[in-house]
């Protein structure tokens, strides 16, 4: 049901939750400082009750309201970034909800920079927890009707459009030293940060370990993080990954004499022949706006395997590559 600024307002004053849209998927939110509402999103999403929220501020100067410490690092990482794709995690004041923080001593902070959550946000006076609106481990929506196909026409929508970044914010936490550490790859990438942190890389990422050969076992593959299920981001239909076309046009040979069937992503120009496929740009952004909508459609098309081509495992391409392992199955 969609939903206009105004009714989503007072939706999330009555400590209803609102699915909104963000520069980087659509988020299902919530009063960050409701427990009652915030139980809601758990319960609506069925997500385990460990996983943390990232709660949604209007702007920078909202920080210390929620943590013990802005170390200058975080700081400088923030003016860069925000409004935008980009999320801190840092130490939680003690009256942060331990709902929202999955009963973790930190706190996950973004500005996002879609305009019309923006205006919600300084509209309310409101800071927002808001996870991806899907069901745990499902696709991530990135427009109101993947919203309303996933947690049904009853759920209020704040419809902005299409989400033109198409992946989750990179989430960095920093401890009160100034320490660093990139928790989730995104389209702000770990040379941006290192860049504005001035210290050296972290040494191995979730992204580095689900890095495998072909065909990763996202089930091995060891989460770090409350809440970075390996397993995650993942259509219905079964996927299988490859790191080249030759290999996956033999699968879908071998598929095909089994009455198996199957259709293709492939990244970049050209096809299969034995296959049909869907063709992404050649571009980490443009892959990025377009991953979960493509995915979404052929999911909708009901065969029997995804076949998708992983881009190269090169840093520009970290967060696209990390999403697709994770909605990777065997
Ligand atoms: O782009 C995004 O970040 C989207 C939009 C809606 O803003 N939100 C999003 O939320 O991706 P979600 O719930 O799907 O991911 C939140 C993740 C958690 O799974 C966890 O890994 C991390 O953020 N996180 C949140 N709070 C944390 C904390 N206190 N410590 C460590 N990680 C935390
Ligand atoms: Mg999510």
């Amino acid at each position: 049901m969609r939903v206009s600024l105004e009714q989503a307002i007072a939706e999330l004053k009555k400590g209803e939750v609102v699915a909104i849209p963000t520069e980087t998927v659509y988020g299902l939110a919530a009063d960050a400082t409701n427990d009652a509402a915030l139980k809601k999103i758990f319960a609506i999403k069925q997500r385990p009750v460990d996983h943390p929220l990232i709660v949604h501020i209007g702007d920078i100067s909202q920080v210390t309201d929620w943590v013990t410490v802005f170390p200058e690092v975080a700081v400088r990482l923030a003016k860069a970034f925000w409004p935008g794709p980009f999320t801190l995690v840092l130490p939680a004041k003690s009256h942060v909800s331990r709902v929202v923080r999955g009963d973790e001593p930190t706190v996950a902070l973004r500005v996002p920079s879609h305009p019309l959550a923006l205006a919600l946000l300084k509209q309310s006076g409101l800071s927002v927890a808001a996870p991806s609106a899907n069901l745990f481990t499902q696709l991530s929506p990135t427009t109101a009707q993947h919203v309303e196909a996933g947690l049904g026409e009853a759920m209020p929508v704040l419809d902005g459009g299409a989400c033109n970044v198409g992946i989750e914010s990179t989430i960095v936490s920093v401890a009160a030293n100034g320490q660093w550490q990139l928790l989730r790859p995104g389209m702000i990438s770990e040379e941006d940060i290192a860049k504005i942190a001035n210290v050296k890389l972290a040494n191995v990422t979730a992204s580095d370990e689900a890095a495998g050969d072909v065909d990763i076992d996202a089930s091995q593959v060891t989460p770090k993080v409350p809440g970075q299920h390996a397993l995650h981001y993942s259509p219905r239909t079964p996927l299988r990954l490859f790191n080249d076309r030759v290999t996956l046009n033999q699968a879908c040979e071998t598929f095909a004499e089994a009455h198996v069937t199957c259709v293709a992503m492939l990244i970049g120009k050209g096809d299969v022949p034995s296959c049909t496929a869907i063709t992404l740009p050649d571009q980490p952004y443009k892959v990025a706006e377009q991953l979960y909508s493509t995915l979404h459609s052929l999911d909708a098309m009901k065969v029997d395997c995804l076949l998708v081509e992983l881009p190269p495992h090169t840093p520009e391409w970290a967060a696209v590559f990390d999403r697709l392992s994770r909605a990777g199955h065997q």
